[in-house]
């Protein structure tokens, strides 16, 4: 992907090829114009002239009114993480974190607040891949201990993700890991290690999520769980986010709309992720 160099896009450029109409329609429908993106953006390719497909991701004006909704239920829901509001920040923020996690993509600010550009990646979300039948268990592991140990990465990098689902990650068909879409925040005043622990805490629930059933690639949910951790190989947040199991959960609605196929699922990973920290505590 080094190879290809994104055109900084003038506002003029840009708004010839963005449709006007894409920035008036939050509930936008993703058969429509090659789009995808769930509610609150609007991702659409866009070519630059030559062979390269970029994606712009725009937030509509409406999406004001979605972000006070969801940032409503964060916060009823006790949970201490919130969607980035500010458009401006929310652009950069996106931009430096993919380029910084993500050296041999491209992405760029626009002169539009609610709008950036990034190089598309040639694969697909992690959730389609766990998904797939088409996908032997053993790379299944494998993808997941990738997935995992990129979160370890941006965590090296003292950087976090925010909402860290199997849905914000891309497996390219060269067989490396992107993880994209960083607009939700954690409060200020949480610790480094907090955070950490609400990443780890929400990718492994996303990572349960994408198996409907209990030992659909012959691990348990406890061995999944011992995957995933030794994967993320950091024994000190492990350590801390066992001590502190009770950690509001992150953006409960979101991550079941996401990452799981059936409520019951979503009960039992919170359920057994509780347990198995509180086995960790007394080894
Ligand atoms: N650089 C990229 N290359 C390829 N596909 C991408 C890229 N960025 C985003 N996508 C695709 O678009 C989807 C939505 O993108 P993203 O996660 O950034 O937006 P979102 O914030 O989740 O959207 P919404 O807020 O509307 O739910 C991703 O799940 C992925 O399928
Ligand atoms: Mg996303």
């Amino acid at each position: 992907m080094a190879d290809k160099k994104l055109r900084k896009v003038s506002l003029k450029e840009l708004s010839e090829k963005v449709d006007e109409s894409l920035f008036e329609n939050p509930m936008f429908k993703k058969e429509d114009n090659n789009s995808y993106g769930h509610f609150s953006s609007i991702i659409k390719e866009i070519r630059d002239g030559g062979e390269n497909t970029h994606l712009i991701k725009i937030r509509p004006p409406l999406f004001y009114l979605s972000g006070f909704f969801s940032n409503l239920t964060r916060f009823l829901s006790g949970t201490e993480s919130f969607k980035i509001m500010d458009n401006e920040r929310w652009g950069k923020r996106e931009v430096e974190h993919l380029k910084r996690l993500n050296p041999d993509i491209s992405a760029e600010t626009t002169p539009f607040d609610n709008a950036f550009l990034v190089e598309k990646i040639d694969g697909s979300v992690v959730f389609d891949i766990l998904d797939s039948n088409t996908i032997s268990n053993e790379k299944k592991k494998e993808v997941i201990g990738q997935i995992v140990k990129g979160l370890r990465n941006i965590h090296e990098k003292d950087l976090y993700h925010g909402e860290p689902t199997t849905q914000n990650c891309i497996y390219s068909k060269k067989g490396e890991i992107y993880w994209i879409d960083f607009e939700i925040e954690y409060h200020e005043d949480l610790t480094d290690d907090e955070k950490k622990s609400r990443d780890l805490e929400q990718l492994t629930l996303s990572i349960l999520g994408a198996f409907e059933e209990e030992g659909e690639i012959g691990l348990d949910d406890h061995e999944l769980i011992g995957l995933i951790f030794d994967s993320y190989g950091d024994e000190e947040t492990i350590s801390f986010f066992a001590n502190n199991p009770n950690l509001p959960l992150i953006g409960p609605y979101r991550i079941y709309q996401l990452s799981f196929k059936s409520g019951i699922r979503f009960y039992q990973a919170q359920y057994t992720l509780l347990e198995y920290l509180t086995e960790y505590n007394t080894e």
